[in-house]
């Protein structure tokens, strides 16, 4: 009675703290309770102040971007009723393993029997089950973080838990999120459930990092490589969103946030929404620029320059000049390293210009030919 009472005041009082001390004692027991709270206190967010990241999370497998050797698969299995019972989902960051999963789970679940559907294996994104996953308050979908919970007591705890039978769909689905961080002893209280899980749940999971999982694990469960998306890819996503937004974009901006993102999408949204949440609805290539203190092509281009011409004395200047202006070192470094990298393939496979072009533009790649050619010419004298 006085717990719930405390609980009923903070409650009222701070919805949020009631949320982090229902998350800080690491059971997913309070996950439950957690949905609670969460359902009841939390109003849903206003279009505006969801974060692109988020809302751009695709929806449904149609759009998940560079991924289709998985969604392919995924399809199929639930077009033939072949449901797995555990998949392993790995890959870097930001490629979409968590959406995938949750995707699945709606897919899987959902309530729609087929009028309306865009097709039978994808979520209809409107009944109550994909509803309820999709604003996270399912009570049949339990993400888990394996950072926080990864001692044997909170997996034998779950054991418990996965007995009980779903309470609105018809499957409960576990993502354990960072997997590779469990413990061993964690681990070897996970084999058995893995291996015969009951009829109605479903494992998901994921991690970045999956040589880390013991190899007992990883061969009970159906493995997906999430593939890291090109340059050109994180592009296109972002060029969809400006569209979408009504968002200004430069080519420079476009090429800058793609090349920066090292091939996480989440990376990509996430800069583009620093910047826009200082601005209006632009985004040029100067402010990302100066933002993220990107050094500009002018100065990677003299470094260049001076190296081909072997003046180091210039050289020198340009990386002070980078330095004073409080530009990213390790930024320039890696232009630095791509405009050669580019250039050697332009020498070496001519005909994957196209491929070039489309990651930095005609504009660049012309820029990039003129600096191929002084490399040339400099590297021929300097033979004679
Ligand atoms: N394949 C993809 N297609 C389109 N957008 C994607 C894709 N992958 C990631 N995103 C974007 O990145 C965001 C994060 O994706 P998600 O959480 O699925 O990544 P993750 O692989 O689980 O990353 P992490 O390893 O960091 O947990 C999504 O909300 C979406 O905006
Ligand atoms: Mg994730
Ligand atoms: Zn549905």
């Amino acid at each position: 009675m006085i717990l719930s009472l405390i609980l009923y005041f903070n409650l009222w009082i701070n919805p949020i703290k009631i949320f982090g001390f229902l998350d800080s004692l690491n059971l997913h027991y309070f996950a439950y309770a957690r949905k609670i709270v969460y359902s009841v206190c939390i109003m849903p967010e206003k279009d505006s102040h969801i974060v692109l990241y988020r809302k751009y999370r695709p929806r449904n497998f149609s759009e998940v971007i560079g991924q289709e050797h998985i969604t392919e698969i995924l399809k199929n299995a639930i077009k033939l009723n072949r449901i797995n019972h555990a998949y392993l989902f790995s890959g870097s960051r930001g490629t979409g393993k968590t959406s995938v999963a949750r995707i699945f789970a709606k897919a899987i679940n959902c309530g729609d029997s087929g009028a309306g559907k865009i097709a039978a294996f994808e979520p209809c994104n409107k009944c109550a089950i994909c509803e309820e996953i999709d604003s996270g308050r399912s009570f049949d979908l339990m993400e888990i973080d394996a950072a926080s919970n990864r001692g044997i007591d909170e997996i034998r705890a779950l054991r418990e838990a996965v007995r009980l039978h779903p309470l609105r769909a018809r499957n409960k689905v576990y993502i354990i999120d960072e997997a590779h961080m469990l413990t061993k002893e964690a681990f070897n209280a996970l084999l058995k459930t893995l291996e015969e899980p009951p009829a109605h749940v479903v494992f998901i999971l994921a991690t970045t990092e999956f040589e880390k999982l013991p190899e007992t694990i990883v061969s009970r469960l159906q493995h997906f490589k999430f593939r890291k998306p090109s340059e050109y890819m994180i592009k296109k996503s972002l060029e969809n969103i400006a569209k979408k937004e009504k968002i200004l974009i430069d080519d420079e901006a476009l090429n800058i946030l793609s090349f920066f993102a090292d091939g996480s999408f989440r990376d990509a949204h996430g800069m583009a929404d620093q910047i826009l949440s200082l601005n209006e609805k632009k985004l040029m290539g100067e402010s990302v620029r100066n933002f993220f203190g990107v050094p500009s092509g002018v100065l990677v281009r003299e470094f260049l320059s001076s190296l081909f011409e072997k003046n180091a004395e210039n050289a020198f200047k340009t990386i002070n000049k980078v330095y004073n202006q409080g530009l990213d070192m390790k930024m320039f470094l890696k232009l630095i390293l791509r405009n050669l990298r580019f250039m050697l393939i332009l020498n070496l496979a001519p005909d994957m210009e196209k491929d070039i072009e489309d990651i930095i533009g005609k504009e660049q790649l012309d820029i990039l030919k003129a600096e191929k050619g002084l490399m040339e010419e400099n590297l021929m004298n300097s033979g004679k």
